[in-house]
């Protein structure tokens, strides 16, 4: 039955002299896990045997430099040079070898690194500064040409190395899209000029590669078919010209969106947007092209897939958080069981934030993406008893990993649900993905053996009577409540009774701390109708970083409904209708206000750890009971501490 759901995504498609056995891509996702010479890791190899065993069709793999000072940051992939070949094709091998097509992304990063920046490297058609702020030097005519050509033996590279075809970078904001954009190329020669001319680059890379790999070489061109900046180019203006490059030799568009300084890092699109809400994008793409599109964006069941395939917006659908958060999507739902699956929540804390870090690749919720190496994958030789306190993240996935593994498991939750802050975050406007997480996570746990108990609090008596060999604590954190005059008063409230719906909302409210719990409380309030609300925020700026889409789009929200955001501010006084605040030295009173919450962060809670070290069975203190931070951690340390039972 679900096959037949799914006729259009099952499809066989030929592009040029390759075909590819149904709909489903990987597009390129950059992991940093390469060796720092450039080359092909083990880590990166482990990684993508176990994500090329999707099922997908095809994969694209990461953004690979065709020169040294083409590269965003160590630990990612080059081709600019015939020691790369044995590597790159190991990895071929290893997507090949799980029956999908590898296709290789090659690319120059231009002005959008600060690596290359730093190091006085970066090129760009003009000496413009980009998201960095720093301007890099502008590419001397004889240099373009070099590049040209750096394309074109890198492209022979990949062939040689068995890739059954190339992707050209063309879209992100780097080099090549530097050149298409009036934003950063401002050259008065051959190379710039109107959008037509300034797609003049593109297409002498198109040609030279086309030259050189043969005609029967299956050619991508990965394009942002928006720009989404003030002054870029639209969509329109990709209209008018897509057609050159299917002239000049590319077979296939992967329509993709943005740069790295559109409003709200749109590339990685946040939890905001749904699935497929750029496929009008790759449908414009397809009426012009005449060659297979790829849609992209925010897809995380295959129905979805489908449902733009069946409108005929594009030919191939990619996944690419999906892929990280758990790779068996696809084989999920051919079996009917989407159930199963893990979906992206878009936070993109393990995936993009490592990237800007410069650390390799991870996933929020899938401990064991970029962790493949030593991510135990057989049962324990020695079963233990384990016991985790507390039913949150850390909880939760320690529980799972640990029973996974055959110990036997018994985890306690003093509350009546699990799922901790997270289930009261969850609350807030577009978050509910995350409750199904912990729903998801939960059921994974049980599956696996584990033994959950809601209602039981662990106190040392228990523990005693449980005999456990191991114990996990993962405890959490609880709300910190600041020592200002008049904080006892009625009409003071924490954020969590609010987003449980266990205090009632009203117009005229302060908020303190704005936090991401403080920020996602007064966006329950918007829709909750709520007016007059103000959120007070010590810190100069704001902590809820407007890069990421999620931040971005909630200030925006908040700032519409006419709520502010006072930085730089405390305040110091609660009274009976109004809050004394000081503002860079000054007192000011905020008047009226009915109700005040609390969002002024959480601090750990691992008072058990006091009574176990008077014991002899070992435990482990993971999450926000260590000290309080993301789900990133939360889930990692709850799965390392599975993993490290001896
Ligand atoms: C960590 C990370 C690295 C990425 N690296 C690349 C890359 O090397 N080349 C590229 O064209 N796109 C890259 N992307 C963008 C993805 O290919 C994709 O367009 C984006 O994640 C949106 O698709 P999704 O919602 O299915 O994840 C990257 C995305 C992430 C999250």
């Amino acid at each position: 039955m679900p096959i037949r759901k799914y006729e259009q995504l099952l499809k066989p498609l030929t592009i040029n002299s390759m075909e590819v056995s149904n709909r489903v891509v990987m597009p390129p996702i950059t992991t940093v896990l390469a060796n720092w010479d450039g080359s092909v890791s083990e880590a990166m190899l482990a990684y993508m045997g176990r994500v090329s065993s999707s099922g997908a069709a095809l994969f694209i793999t990461e953004a690979t430099a065709i020169h040294p000072d083409g590269m965003e940051t160590p630990g990612m992939l080059g081709i600019y040079h015939d020691r790369f070949i044995n590597g790159l094709n190991r990895l071929a091998r290893t997507i090949q070898a799980n029956g999908a097509k590898a296709m290789i992304q090659i690319y120059h990063v231009g002005r959008e690194s600060r690596f290359q920046l730093e190091r006085g490297r970066a090129v760009a058609p003009s000496a413009l500064p980009g998201i960095y702020g720093i301007k890099p030097r502008e590419l001397q005519l004889e240099e373009i040409q070099q590049l040209i050509k750096g394309f074109g033996e890198a492209a022979v590279r990949a062939r040689k190395a068995g890739f059954d075809g190339v992707e050209l970078h063309g879209a992100h904001g780097y080099l090549l899209m530097q050149f298409l954009s009036g934003l950063s190329n401002q050259r008065e020669d051959e190379y710039g000029g109107n959008f037509r001319q300034r797609a003049r680059f593109i297409l002498e890379v198109i040609k030279e590669v086309r030259r050189r790999v043969g005609q029967d070489y299956p050619l991508s061109l990965r394009l942002s078919a928006e720009e989404y900046l003030p002054g870029g180019y639209g969509i329109q203006d990709m209209e008018a010209i897509v057609n050159l490059f299917v002239q000049a030799g590319i077979d296939m568009i992967h329509a993709s969106f943005g740069t790295p300084a559109s409003p709200g890092g749109i590339v990685c699109p946040s939890i905001e947007h749904p699935a497929g809400f750029s496929a009008d994008l790759a449908a414009r793409i397809k009426q012009r092209a005449g060659v297979p599109v790829i849609a992209v964006g925010r897809f995380t069941r295959l129905e979805q897939a489908q449902a733009v395939l069946v409108r005929e917006e594009a030919d191939l659908i990619a996944f690419g958080r999906q892929h990280l958060a758990d790779p068996d999507f696809f084989k999920n739902a051919l079996k009917g069981r989407d159930d199963l699956t893990f979906e992206c929540l878009a936070c993109n804390q393990g995936c993009i934030r490592h990237l800007y870090l410069g650390k390799g690749i991870r996933c929020a919720i899938n401990p064991v993406t970029g962790q493949e190496m030593i991510y135990p994958a057989t049962s324990s030789a020695r079963p233990r008893r384990v016991l985790v306190v507390g039913g949150g993240p850390a909880g939760l996935s320690a529980a799972w990993q640990a029973a996974r593994l055959g110990h036997q498991v018994l985890l306690l939750e003093q509350e009546l649900e699990w799922g901790g802050q997270i289930r009261i975050g969850a609350r807030a406007p577009y978050k509910e993905a995350y409750g199904r997480w912990l729903e998801r996570l939960a059921q994974s746990a049980v599956r696996a053996g584990a033994t959950i108990k809601l209602g039981v609090k662990a106190d040392k008596d228990f523990i005693r009577q449980q005999a456990p060999d191991v114990i996990i604590i993962a405890t959490g954190a609880k709300g910190c409540r600041p020592a200002i005059p008049g904080i006892d008063s009625p009409q003071v409230v924490e954020a969590a009774q609010v987003m449980q719906g266990e205090v009632p909302v009203t117009d005229h409210t302060v908020i303190i701390g704005g936090g991401l719990v403080g920020m996602e409380t007064a966006d329950y309030l918007r829709a909750q109708k709520v007016n007059e609300v103000r959120v007070i925020e010590a810190g100069s700026r704001s902590p809820v970083k407007k890069f990421t889409g999620h931040g971005y789009l909630l200030h925006q929200r908040l700032q519409q409904a006419g709520y502010s955001l006072c930085l730089n501010a405390r305040v110091v006084k609660i009274l009976a209708d109004s809050v004394v605040i000081e503002k860079e030295g000054r007192k000011e009173l905020l008047s009226p206000v009915k109700q005040v919450i609390i969002a002024t962060g959480s601090k750990s809670s691992n008072e058990l750890t006091q009574a176990l070290d008077r014991e002899k069975t070992p435990y482990y203190l993971i999450g926000d009971a260590r000290q309080p931070r993301g789900i990133l951690e939360a889930v990692e340390e709850g799965a390392r501490a599975a993993w490290n039972i001896e």
